[in-house]
């Protein structure tokens, strides 16, 4: 921990200005983290997540064509006066919660410069305290939330954490992957020795690739601004945690939960399948549904367990 810094974190940024270009047409018009997992947007698990974590101090980074979201956290009175008159309740509940949930803050990302320099974009909010990143197009389940245990190991070694999976080597070409030292500093918990944007399977150091929660420190703006654009010609997080690395011990951490990147198509229906088959009000007959439809489409092998 550098001199003078405070192990308590408050604030979460989530950078939310990416085009989305993989979930075209729907993103055209419409953000991509506005998805909905079955009825909920993506974006509202990942602040809600926060929220359970005990942030409290929450900074959306958006850009052009984003306002659903800012709509989204906003009180929406006809609405709200129109399910009210039709007595339902629930319903009511359901929009106001989303209203009352927390107070956003919001800064525009001008240009889509990359996932680095949407978090720059974050500097003045944060100022000089610690802070996490949460990215809600990767959407995580978990008993304990992903960024919860990623603030514990914060808090524990006092230095930034980034949550890492292990993914199929011929994936390596789509994640950040990072080297590791031999032996980990305690369970899933690992001392970083290099960081790697998208390397090829064959140069890829470990199967240990970086997704969307962070904890950083303020010291990662300086190393953003300084930094030039990296692969896909984008200013890359990757690279300047690969600086911030070479000045401090930077560990990383493989969370407990099921994560799902629902910025891409299958990981979405995924994430839909999986959290409808969770819900009380619709699993067992969703899953008597798939069961139907599996055996249907393949009459020859029917189904299996
Ligand atoms: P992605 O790599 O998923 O890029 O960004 P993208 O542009 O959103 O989506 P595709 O690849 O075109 O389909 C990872 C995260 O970084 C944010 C995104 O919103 C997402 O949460 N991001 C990315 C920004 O906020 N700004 C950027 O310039 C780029």
């Amino acid at each position: 921990m550098a001199q003078g810094e405070s192990r308590r974190v408050r604030k979460a940024v989530f950078p939310a200005a990416g085009l989305g270009t993989r979930f075209l047409p729907a993103t055209k018009a419409q953000p991509k983290e506005m998805l909905p997992i079955v009825d909920t947007p993506c974006i509202q698990f990942a602040i809600e997540e926060a929220l359970a974590s005990g942030l409290d101090d929450m900074l959306v980074v958006t850009g052009r064509g984003k306002r659903a979201i800012e709509d989204h956290f906003d009180r929406a009175p006809e609405l709200e006066r129109a399910v009210a008159r039709s007595g339902k309740d629930d319903l009511l509940d359901l929009v106001r919660q989303t209203a009352d949930l927390v107070d956003l803050h919001f800064v525009r990302q001008k240009e889509p410069l990359g996932l680095g320099h949407a978090v720059l974009q974050a500097r003045r909010h944060v100022g000089d305290e610690p802070f996490a990143v949460i990215l809600g197009d990767d959407l995580i389940w978990s008993e304990r939330p992903a960024i919860g245990q990623l603030l514990a190991v914060y808090e524990r070694y006092g230095t930034p954490v980034v949550a890492v999976e292990r993914v199929a080597r011929e994936r390596t070409g789509a994640y950040g992957i990072v080297a590791v030292a031999p032996e980990p500093l305690a369970p899933g918990v690992w001392e970083v020795e290099g960081l790697v944007e998208k390397p090829d399977p064959e140069q890829a150091p470990s199967d240990l690739a970086v997704v969307g929660r962070y904890v950083l420190v303020p010291e990662v703006f300086d190393l953003l601004a300084a930094q030039g654009p990296g692969a896909k010609g984008e200013i890359q997080l990757t690279d300047a945690l690969e600086a911030l690395r070479r000045r401090r011990r930077l560990v990383a951490v493989e969370f407990e939960g099921v994560r799902y990147d629902t910025g891409d198509k299958l990981g979405y229906l995924k994430a839909n399948v999986d959290f409808a088959l969770r819900r009380a009000d619709l699993g067992a007959e969703f899953a008597a549904f798939l069961r139907e439809r599996v055996a249907a489409l393949s009459p020859t092998e029917g189904v299996r367990a």
